[in-house]
C-alpha cells in the first residue's frame, strides 16, 4: 500500500510532536484534577492504582493510538473508516471516530470553564489579593468566583477563543514554539511550589498520603476513576493523541515518543500532588475538597511566600497555558473532520465547533451555581450538577471504552504486518512484548476494571 499524506500537513518533527503530544498531556488533568480525585479517594493506594494503569493500559494504548492515526494520516472519524476498509474489516468502526468527537465536544465544553478559574486567578494573584490570607479568605475568593455566572461566563468565552484562534490557524504555527518555553517553564515553578511544601512542617504527611497505599480507603468506583484518570490525563480514547498522530513523520519512533510522553506527564501530576497536600495538611484542609482544592490550597501559599503574588501570577498563567494546549487538542479530531468532509476551511471550522463548545460550556457554568440536583447515594444526601456528569460520562467511561476498541482494533483487527511496519521497530522483542500486552493485558484490564464496578467479581475478596 502506498503511504498516506495528510492534508491537513506535518510536523517539522519528531521532536515537534513530542511537544505538542506532551503539551495535550500535561494540563488541567495533571495539576488541578490529579490532586482533587486522589484526595477524594483517600490517596496512595489510588495513586498506585493509577501508576499501573498508565504503564499497563496507558502506554501501550498510547502506542495505538498514534500507529493508527500516522496509518490513516486523517481526522480520527475518517481514519477508522480507511483503516478498517484496510483491513476488511466492518465500516461500525468509525463509531471510535464519532465518539471521540462527541467525548471531545463534552470534554471542552467544562474543561474551558475550569481554565477560565485559572485565568481569573492570574488577575486575581497579580493584583495581590492573596497576599496574607488565610483559609476562609482564600475560600471566599474562590466562592466569589464560582457563584457568579456572569464572571465565569466572561472568562468561559475568553478561554474559548484563545483555543479557536489557535486551531484555526493550523497547530504548527504558534504552538509549538510556546510549548517549548512554557513546559520546562511549568515545571520549574512546580519544583518552587513543592519547595514551599518542604518547609510547611508537613510535607512528610503530604508524601505519606500520596505514596502509602491504603486499600481500605479505595472503593471500586475509585478504582474505576484511577484508570479513567490515566486515559483522561494522557489524553487518550478520545481521537486526540490519534489525530496529532496522523501529522506525525514517518520516521519517528512511536514506542519512544509514548514513553517520554507518559513520563513526563506522570511527574507533572506527582509534583502538583507534592505541592498541594502538604499545604493542606498544614492548613488543616480538607484532602477531599472537590474540584475547588487547587484553588483553596495554592493561594494559601502564595500569599505567605516572598515574592508570593509574582511567582502566584506566573503559575496561573502556566496553568492556562497548560490546559490552552490541552484544548487545543481536544477539538482538533472535530476541526479536521468538518475540513475533510465539509469542504469548509479551519477558521470556520473551528469557528463553527468553538460556539458548539462554547454553548454547551454554559451548563458548567451554571452547575456550579443554579442547576445543582439532590440525590441519594448509600444513604447520604449528595448535590450535584450536569458538570460531575460530564466528567464522569467522559473520563470514566467513554474514553476508557474508547481506547478500549482502539487496543482491541491494533491487536485483533489489523494484521499483525501492517501494525509491525507502522510501529517500525521489527518483529523483535520489544513489539512482541507490546502486541501481548495490548491484545491481551489492556483489553482484560479495562474490563475487569468494569465488571468489578457493577459487582460481578469483588476484587477486594481476593485477598
Ligand atoms: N490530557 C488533558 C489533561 O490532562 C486533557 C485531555 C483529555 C486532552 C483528552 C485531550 C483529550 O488536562
Amino acid at each position: 500500500m502506498s503511504e498516506r499524506v495528510s492534508t491537513h500537513g506535518q510536523w517539522s518533527s519528531r521532536f515537534a510532536f513530542v511537544l505538542a503530544a506532551t503539551g495535550s498531556a500535561v494540563g488541567l488533568g495533571n495539576i488541578w484534577k490529579f490532586p482533587y480525585i486522589t484526595g477524594e479517594n483517600g490517596g496512595g493506594a489510588f495513586v498506585l492504582v493509577y501508576l499501573v494503569c498508565i504503564a499497563l493500559v496507558g502506554i501501550p494504548i498510547m502506542m495505538a493510538e498514534i500507529l493508527i492515526g500516522r496509518r490513516g494520516r486523517a481526522s480520527p472519524i475518517n481514519t477508522m473508516r480507511m483503516l478498517a476498509r484496510d483491513e476488511n474489516r466492518h465500516g461500525i468502526w468509525q463509531v471510535v471516530g464519532w465518539s471521540g468527537v462527541v467525548a471531545g465536544f463534552i470534554i471542552i465544553s467544562y474543561y474551558s470553564v475550569i481554565a477560565g478559574w485559572g485565568l481569573a486567578y492570574v488577575f486575581r494573584s497579580a493584583a495581590g489579593v492573596f497576599n496574607g490570607v488565610d483559609a476562609a479568605a482564600a475560600k471566599s475568593i474562590f466562592d466569589g468566583l464560582v457563584l457568579d455566572p456572569e464572571k465565569l461566563l466572561a472568562w468561559h468565552t475568553i478561554f474559548m477563543v484563545m483555543t479557536t484562534i489557535v486551531v484555526s490557524r493550523g497547530v504548527r504555527s504558534g504552538l509549538e514554539q510556546a510549548v517549548r518555553v512554557l513546559m520546562p517553564a511549568l515545571f520549574v515553578i512546580l519544583l518552587l511550589l513543592v519547595g514551599y511544601a518542604m518547609n510547611t512542617g508537613r510535607f512528610m504527611e503530604g508524601v505519606a498520603f500520596l505514596f502509602k497505599p491504603d486499600f481500605g480507603a479505595l472503593s471500586a468506583g475509585g478504582v474505576l476513576t484511577a484508570m479513567g484518570h490515566a486515559f483522561f490525563t494522557l489524553s487518550l480514547g478520545m481521537g486526540a493523541i490519534m489525530v496529532y498522530g496522523s501529522y506525525l513523520p514517518k520516521d519517528a519512533s512511536i514506542a519512544r515518543t509514548s514513553i517520554t510522553i507518559a513520563v513526563i506527564d506522570t511527574l507533572v501530576a506527582l509534583l502538583a500532588g507534592l505541592a498541594i497536600f502538604p499545604v493542606v495538611f498544614a492548613n488543616g484542609l480538607e484532602a477531599a475538597n472537590g474540584p475547588s482544592l487547587i484553588f483553596n490550597t495554592l493561594p494559601l501559599a502564595f500569599g505567605h511566600m516572598p515574592w508570593g503574588a509574582f511567582f502566584g501570577t506566573l503559575f496561573f498563567i502556566l496553568l492556562v497555558f497548560a490546559a490552552w494546549t490541552s484544548a487545543i487538542s481536544l477539538i482538533e479530531p472535530a476541526v479536521a473532520w468538518l475540513v475533510e468532509n465539509q469542504g469548509i476551511n479551519r477558521v470556520k471550522a473551528s469557528t463553527l465547533v468553538g460556539v458548539v463548545a462554547w454553548l454547551l460550556g454554559i451548563v458548567t457554568i451554571m452547575s456550579f451555581s443554579r442547576w445543582r440536583f439532590e440525590f441519594n447515594f448509600a444513604g447520604e444526601k449528595k448535590t450535584t450538577g450536569l458538570f460531575d456528569v460530564f466528567d464522569i460520562l467522559t473520563a470514566n467511561f467513554m474514553l476508557p471504552l474508547g481506547g478500549l476498541a482502539m487496543a482491541l482494533f491494533a491487536g485483533w483487527f489489523m494484521s499483525r504486518q501492517s501494525v509491525v511496519e507502522e510501529l517500525g521497530m521489527g518483529d523483535r522483542v520489544g513489539f512482541r512484548l507490546w502486541y501481548y500486552v495490548v491484545r491481551y493485558v489492556t483489553p482484560v484490564a479495562v474490563v475487569v476494571v468494569f465488571l468489578q464496578l457493577i459487582g460481578v467479581i469483588d476484587i477486594k475478596d481476593w485477598k
